[in-house]
């Protein structure tokens, strides 16, 4: 059975073992570490999936913003997410990424964007963030950089450059 629930903190290792696995190294670890100790670590956008009992798949979005001239509008960012070697391709993303997208909507976020596989995240709603006229100040393949609008035409109003804060630096 698979059972999608908020992270419990006991459950910060396991969470750190599943990024080392998914990903092969500490950079994804490393990063959800860093943004659970800033001030931009929202609880309930940590959850975790539960098969049969064991943790194997976290997803985390975490709040960053788009500055458009002198005004900065609130978002999100989906990142990272992970599933164990042994457990991918079972649905398991999808089900992390469904329940994170209601979590985040229940909390009255707009717009989600993230930097990650560009034949995955489509069929979830994700668009490629250019074509709303949002940019990054550093080097991503244009199709890697997705937007999701959690409400019909919230992305109307807003443009600009998506600004990751320091939590995201964490190759030093
Ligand atoms: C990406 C990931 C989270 C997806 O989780 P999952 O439980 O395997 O996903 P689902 O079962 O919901 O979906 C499976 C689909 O994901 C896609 N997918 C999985 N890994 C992928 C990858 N590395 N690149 C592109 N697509 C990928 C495939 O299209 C697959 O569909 P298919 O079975 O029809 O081929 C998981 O594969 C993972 O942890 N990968 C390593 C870490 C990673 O790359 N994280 C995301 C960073 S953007």
């Amino acid at each position: 059975m698979l059972k999608i629930r908020h992270e419990k903190s006991e459950e910060r290792e396991i969470v750190a073992q599943i990024n080392r696995q998914a990903f092969g190294d500490e950079t994804e670890s490393t990063l959800v570490a860093s943004i659970r100790e800033s001030e931009h670590f929202i609880p309930q956008l940590s959850l975790v999936a539960e098969r049969d009992g064991r943790v194997v798949g976290h997803i985390l979005f975490s709040p960053i913003s788009i500055q458009q001239s002198d005004v900065t509008h609130p978002a999100l960012a989906l990142a990272p997410m992970a599933v164990l070697p042994d457990f991918q391709r079972r649905g398991i993303g999808a089900a992390l990424i469904r329940r994170g997208l209601e979590e985040c909507k229940r909390l009255k976020q707009q717009v989600v964007v993230l930097i990650g596989h560009p034949e995955y995240y489509p069929r979830f709603g994700f668009k490629p963030a250019r074509e709303y006229g949002l940019s990054l100040d550093f080097d991503v393949p244009g199709e890697a950089f997705m937007v999701l609008e959690l409400e019909k035409g919230a992305l109307k109003k807003i443009g600009g450059v998506v600004k990751y804060p320091p939590a995201f630096n964490t190759e030093t």
